[in-house]
Order: structure tokens, then C-alpha cells, then sequence
């Protein structure tokens, strides 16, 4: 396992069969230091602290695995106005926060006129902030309008990137075609795009992961989000069996040591399915955490899956506790904007 490891750490790349041997590694103590001495020639021990506002969890799409899928009738549906996510924005800046993600469900109600004037609000009062968007397919004049108003991330996973695995997961009306286009639309659009996939999502096989990776390496994304996958009880996916914490692991490692430069959040559903799992991600290779800077009031309404890491603490208090646990185990939060460093190592 070492050679495949020093492999992928020198070469960045693995052969098909390599990639399957190593999602499934046990000796993980290897894996992970390797994972994090790529992350620390880039970014030293900084953890980039982005503020996630929830902006809406009505949505046009019916996607099998997602809680807040059209057809689930028993979620009260919320979406917030532009002056509570301006509000939102402004309490997050006051805390320090200098990146700010905006996301939703596919929720038709917004033109993109108004996501447009939010995002211009956003910039224009913090003009040292980025902000990224992540509400879904869109049409690429839609990214374009987005993109001139000041948006300068967007955040759209792929999912999986192997088609048959993608229709299971998704309603007829969806195709991983269309994903992928816009993607690449973004990109072209100049955005600092992240992409990403559920890991242990239903149906999914290590070689659908290697298709993931394969996707990846395509794409070259600035940022790569993945989490595991946790069941929601209002969705045709109810009964099935949540992902691994240790494959999620697995898989972070694996994409800092392909991607040494890319941000790599440890996030809310890996923080979620285990009581350490934050700071295990961070210990696999992550550089990135997302506290939610939403109204406590529709905090718990923004149900992807059940049992999702909601603490109810305000803002500030997450921050803080964040910082700490940071400090516990060697890294720091930092407030920089924390743009994706290419080529500094
Ligand atoms: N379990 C884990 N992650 C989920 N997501 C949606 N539903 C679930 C679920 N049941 C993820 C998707 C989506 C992101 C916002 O949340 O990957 O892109």
C-alpha cells in the first residue's frame, strides 16, 4: 500500500485498479499524513471558515437521496428574503467571516435579477469577500448574469459521475450530461468552481468512485466538497444503509494528494455521522469548514438528511467553538478570503 500511496502522493495520478485498492486502505495512518503534509506545503496548518446561508429549501427537482426533494410533502417550506440573507451576510462579516455561500434548492421563485441584486448587495457592502453561489442548473447567461453582478464561486456536485449510477439517483428529468455542461460552463465563465459526490450514495460501486475521480481530474476543480451519504425518512431512499465514515476519509485523502491545491471542506455530513468527524476530516486533508450562518429559525427546515449537525448555536458561538476545536488538534481558522492557491507550493 505504501508504493500506491507515494505513488499517487509524487505522480498525483493512480492507474484505475491502484484508486480501488486504496479507497479501501486500512493502514490509514500513512494515507492521512501524506495527505496532510501535500496540504501543508500550500496552506501550513490554515482552515479557511466559509458562511453557509441556507437561502431556501423549496425545490423544482426530485432527486431520490435529497430530504428537501419536491415531492416530500411533510417539510415545511422556507425561503429567505433578500434583506434577512443581507442580514445574514452582514452579522457573518462582523464575526470575521470573508467568504459567503449562498445555497438552495432550485427554488423557481428567485429571477435571477434577484439573485443578482443579492449578490450585488453582498459585494457592495463587503467588497473584500468573495461570494459563491450554489443554487443548482442554470442556464449559462443565468451563471454569466450571476458571475458580472459579483458571484465568484460556484459550488454544483456532480454527484457521480458514472451515468447509469446517476439516473438511479436522480428523476428522468435529470442526466448527468446536463450537469457536467454546466460545470464546464462555469468554468468557462471564469468562476472558481467546486464540484463533488456523495460517498456510500445508493448503488454505488468502487468503480463508480474511480469514474468520480477520473471526472475530477478532467474537470480540475477549485474546490471539491464530499460527504457521506445519511438517509432521509421522507425519501424513496429511507431504508438504505448510510456511507462510511472511514471510505469519506479515505476518499479526502485521496483527493488532496490529486489535488495538493484544491479546498477541501470537512463537512456538515461528516460532521454528522460521527461526533469527531469534523476534526477527521481535517486530520484526512481537509482545509475548509462551513458553519451555517442562517436564521436559527429555518435551520432545522434545510433537511437534506436526517440527523444533519444543526448545534443551535448562534454564529458567533459556532465560530468560536470551532476555533477551539481547531486549535485542538494543530490548525487554525483563518478570515483571509482564502482563494484557491494553484501554484504556490
Ligand atoms: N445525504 C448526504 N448528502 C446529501 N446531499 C443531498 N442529500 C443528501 C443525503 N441524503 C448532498 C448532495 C448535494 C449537497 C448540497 O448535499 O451531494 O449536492
Amino acid at each position: 500500500m505504501k508504493n500506491i500511496i507515494d505513488k499517487l502522493y509524487n505522480t498525483k495520478t493512480l492507474d484505475d485498479s491502484e484508486f480501488v485498492e486504496l479507497i479501501d486502505c486500512t493502514d490509514t495512518d500513512y494515507l492521512f499524513s501524506q495527505a496532510v503534509k501535500q496540504r501543508k506545503k500550500y496552506y501550513g496548518t490554515d482552515v479557511y471558515i466559509r458562511g453557509l446561508i441556507e437561502i431556501s429549501n423549496y425545490c423544482k427537482n426530485n432527486c431520490l437521496y435529497c430530504g428537501i426533494r419536491r415531492d416530500n410533502i411533510s417539510l415545511t417550506r422556507y425561503r429567505l428574503s433578500k434583506d434577512d440573507i443581507l442580514s445574514c451576510a452582514d452579522e457573518g462579516y462582523e464575526l470575521g467571516f470573508r467568504t459567503f455561500v449562498l445555497q438552495g434548492g432550485e427554488d423557481l421563485h428567485y429571477s435571477d435579477d434577484e439573485i443578482c441584486s443579492i449578490v450585488y448587495g453582498i459585494k457592495n457592502s463587503h467588497p473584500d469577500c468573495a461570494v459563491t453561489l450554489s443554487i443548482g442548473e442554470k442556464s449559462k447567461d443565468s451563471y454569466r448574469a450571476y458571475k458580472n453582478a459579483g458571484a465568484d464561486r460556484y459550488l454544483l456536485r456532480h454527484e457521480t459521475a458514472d451515468s447509469e449510477h446517476y439516473k438511479k439517483l436522480h428523476p428522468k428529468s435529470m442526466s448527468l450530461e446536463v450537469r457536467k455542461e454546466c460545470l464546464w460552463d462555469l468554468k468557462e465563465l471564469g468562476y472558481q468552481v467546486g464540484s463533488g459526490f456523495m460517498v456510500g450514495s445508493p448503488y454505488q460501486t468502487k468503480e463508480t468512485l474511480v469514474k468520480d475521480l477520473r471526472f475530477l481530474e478532467e474537470l480540475q476543480p477549485d474546490m471539491i466538497g464530499i460527504g457521506p451519504f445519511l438517509p432521509h425518512c421522507d425519501t424513496p431512499f429511507a431504508n438504505e444503509s448510510k456511507g462510511s465514515i472511514e471510505r469519506c476519509l479515505n476518499l479526502i485523502a485521496i483527493l488532496r494528494l490529486m489535488f495538493p491545491y484544491s479546498l477541501i471542506p470537512s463537512t456538515t455530513a461528516l460532521a454528522s455521522i460521527s461526533p469527531t468527524g469534523r476534526e477527521r476530516g481535517i486530520l484526512a486533508g481537509a482545509n475548509v469548514v462551513m458553519p451555517n450562518l442562517s436564521p436559527n429559525s429555518v435551520r432545522s427546515l434545510y433537511s437534506l438528511y436526517n440527523g444533519k449537525l444543526s448545534t443551535g448555536s448562534e454564529a458567533a458561538e459556532a465560530k468560536n467553538e470551532l476555533s477551539k476545536l481547531m486549535q485542538s488538534i494543530g490548525y487554525k481558522i483563518v478570515t483571509d478570503i482564502g482563494n484557491v492557491k494553484r501554484n504556490e507550493a
